[in-house]
């Protein structure tokens, strides 16, 4: 079984990366983004609230993200999880730590992906998704073959999100570097720390990473 957590900041490549893992050994993605989104799709008063902190930037509490994440873990059967977005701050990695512990599940790694602010900016603003199948796609450097229709499922519905903006991406930005950059140091010292060049090209970063689980 792997579990490994992937750490870095917004447009770091989590989600990408964590698609082709999943694809490539079965393991199952659990975003805490790609959760929190389907809330604020519901239209539930909770939805309501947890849309108003995104499209700010700001962080959802840790109360609702642990216990989504409690939820699905303990519902899921896997030869492994892909912890994206998640942890995001020192109590949830905390929370996270215990949750494993309780259900007898170890932690791999947790890798950092390491981007700079300019190349992130491009990244955010050239994004898209399918609405259908969640496949992630770039204006640039990753567009669908066929203009408007996802290669993956055929979906015209290719979306872009709502936080995906300059106001939303700087505190985006620095939420991470307040509140989720102290987890580097955490998995440091616990010995479970990688670090990957997120800025090489997809194919690359997947070829890393994969080395890091393989090593173990
Ligand atoms: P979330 O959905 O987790 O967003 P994020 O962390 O900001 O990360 P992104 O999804 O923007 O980027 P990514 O790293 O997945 O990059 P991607 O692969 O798409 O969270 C959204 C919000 O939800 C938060 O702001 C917060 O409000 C809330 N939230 C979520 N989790 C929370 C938690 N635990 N606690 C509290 N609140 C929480 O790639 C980006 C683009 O770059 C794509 O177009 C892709 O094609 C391209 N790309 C990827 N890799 C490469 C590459 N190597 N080279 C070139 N282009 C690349």
């Amino acid at each position: 079984m792997i579990n490994v957590i992937l750490l870095g900041p917004p447009g770091a490549g989590k989600g990408t990366q964590a698609r082709i893992l999943t694809e490539a050994r079965g393991l199952v993605q659990l975003s805490t983004g790609d959760m929190l989104r389907e809330a604020r799709a519901s239209g539930t008063e909770m939805g309501r609230k947890v849309a108003e902190v995104m499209d700010r930037g700001d962080l959802v509490t840790d109360e609702i993200v642990i216990g989504l994440i409690e939820e699905r873990l303990g519902q899921a059967k896997s030869p492994g999880f892909i912890f994206d977005g998640f942890p995001r701050t020192l109590a949830q990695a905390d929370a996270l730590g215990a949750l494993l512990d309780r259900l007898g599940l170890g932690l791999d790694a947790a890798i950092e992906m390491g981007v700079d602010d300019a190349a992130l900016v491009a990244r955010i603003s050239g994004r898209f998704t399918c609405g259908n199948c969640g496949e992630v796609y770039h204006d640039e450097t990753k567009p669908t073959s066929k203009p408007g229709v996802c290669d993956k499922c055929g979906s015209t519905d290719l979306r872009r999100r709502a936080d995906d903006n300059a106001e939303a991406l700087k505190q985006r930005l620095m939420e991470y570097y307040k509140k989720t950059s102290p987890l580097i140091g955490y998995y440091y010292a616990k010995g479970k720390l990688a670090v990957v060049d997120g800025l090489a090209e997809i194919d690359a970063v997947a070829g890393t990473i994969a080395e890091v689980l393989d090593k173990g």
